[in-house]
């Protein structure tokens, strides 16, 4: 006997409500991030390999172990996207950069991949809400996408969440950081495992990303990115502060983020949720000044974040879907059916708000009710957060007399009336 098919690991089905939650979520994305001017960008779920090297770079943990590369019938080695930064940048290098106007505001939703671990928060693929500025230098550049990102989270109704802000050295700030890293690191090494040693030598920022507690412990007391700041770093770093605070947006500072991308120069940020678990990251961005050079494009200073979609809605708190009205419409027998699905139109026509369900098995009113009473006793899991679910019943009387009779199954008051009258009361209904 075949085995039955399984999601692959790491994957997973959205149904009803929930992918409701993950639309919505979108459509408040498209709103607020719309009234600050930023246009939605969608690029490839995947991309020429060498991309995620040239940009989130060789030795970071995404680039190392994470991607699904694979070569297609002629041999080009392609990737799933692990995170959707590289992909924007490589769309606007290829658009011809210079020829579009500044500043760029693009922001965008989708599925990224990454083989990592599966756990609570943390999948192969997950979906990202992020966002992009390119063309602005500088500290009010990330103030702007700070301040809208903390506009999106208060739409979707949270309170009192933090950014963690660090700003990393740049340009010979960061190989004087590196190297004080490595001479701090180097004397301790055997307490420290080959991976990570592999890490020390390569690329020592990258040890910040180790999940290895004894590599935390090693970096604790030793050099700290805030003090190794070149002048123009720190003024932005202190500029940014001044502004974030005017704005009303809560921050702390931490030494220890420094993101596990190559991109990143200056200005880092995170937010985390307490309402998640071991993966609490809800978020990550940064300033990434060199990228579009790196990659062919001029110089173009850019700063963004992504959100994890999916640990976003496990942390909210609210709900943020509309309720709407609810009609089930159900027949009596076969012979109603073809005046059910009539009905069922003319009630979406009179309310255009309202979902309308109808039953279309003929099965007879008590069986086509069991699924509007269900609806009614737990709302929270019909496919959409109802208000006033209804119940149409035609039987032989309402054909023949064109009439309808709607039951209101919260109170069990029920009414009959003409087909006619539909739009008027249901708008009647609506206006109370
Ligand atoms: P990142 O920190 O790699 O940044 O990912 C951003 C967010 O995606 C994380 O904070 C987390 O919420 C979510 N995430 C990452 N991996 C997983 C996973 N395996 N399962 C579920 N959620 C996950 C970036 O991707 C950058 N492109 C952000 C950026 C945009 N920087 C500048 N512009």
């Amino acid at each position: 006997m075949r085995g039955r098919l399984k999601a692959p690991k790491g994957t997973h089905d959205l149904f009803p409500p929930e992918s409701e939650r993950f639309a919505a979520v979108e459509a408040t994305a498209r709103r607020v991030f719309g009234s600050y001017g930023y246009g939605e960008i969608r690029t490839p779920t995947f991309e020429a390999t060498e991309l995620f090297a040239r940009s989130v770079g060789d030795t970071t943990d995404i680039v190392h172990k994470e991607m699904y590369t694979f070569s297609d019938r002629k041999n080009r080695s392609l990737t799933l996207r692990p995170e959707n930064t590289a992909g924007v940048v490589r769309a606007l290098v290829e658009k011809g950069l210079q020829d579009i106007p500044r500043p760029i505001r693009l922001w965008y939703t989708g599925p990224q991949f990454r083989y990592e671990q599966p756990q609570a928060g943390r999948y192969r693929e997950f979906r990202q809400i992020g966002v992009e500025l390119l063309g602005v230098a500088g500290a009010a550049g990330d103030a702007e996408v700070l301040v809208m990102l903390f506009a999106f989270l208060q739409a979707l109704g949270f309170r009192g969440l933090i950014a963690t802000l660090n700003c990393i050295p740049a340009g010979e700030a960061r190989v004087i950081f590196s190297k004080a890293l490595q001479d701090h690191v180097r004397p301790q090494a055997e307490r420290i495992g080959a991976e990570d040693r592999r890490r020390l030598e390569e690329n020592p920022l990258r040890l910040f990303d180790s999940k290895d507690p004894e590599v935390a412990r090693v970096l604790e007391g030793g050099p700290r990115t805030l003090d190794f700041l070149d002048e123009p770093s720190r003024k932005q770093h202190d500029e940014l502060k001044a502004l974030l605070t005017a704005a009303g947006v809560r921050f702390a500072e931490s030494a220890a983020i420094v993101r596990g991308l190559d991109y990143y120069t200056r200005t880092v940020f995170e937010v985390a949720s307490d309402r998640l678990g071991a993966q609490n990251a809800l978020l990550g961005g940064g300033r990434y000044d060199s990228l579009v050079g790196d990659l062919g494009g001029p110089p173009t200073p850019a700063v963004g974040f992504a959100i994890g979609e999916d640990r976003l809605i496990t942390a909210m708190e609210s709900e943020i879907r509309q309720a709407r009205p609810v009609f089930f419409v159900v027949p009596d027998s076969h012979d109603e059916v073809a005046y059910a699905l009539a009905v069922a139109e003319e009630i979406r026509a009179a309310a255009p708000d309202a979902v309308v369900e109808s039953d279309l098995t003929g099965r007879g009113i008590v069986k086509g009710l069991a699924r509007a009473a269900q609806a009614a006793r737990d709302p929270q899991n019909y496919a959409f957060p109802a208000i006033a679910v209804n119940a149409v019943l035609l039987g032989s009387r309402e054909r023949e007399d064109a009439s309808v009779t709607i039951k209101d199954l919260a109170t069990g008051t029920q009414q009959t009336f003409a087909r006619t009258q539909l739009a008027e009361r249901l708008g009647a209904a609506r206006e109370r």
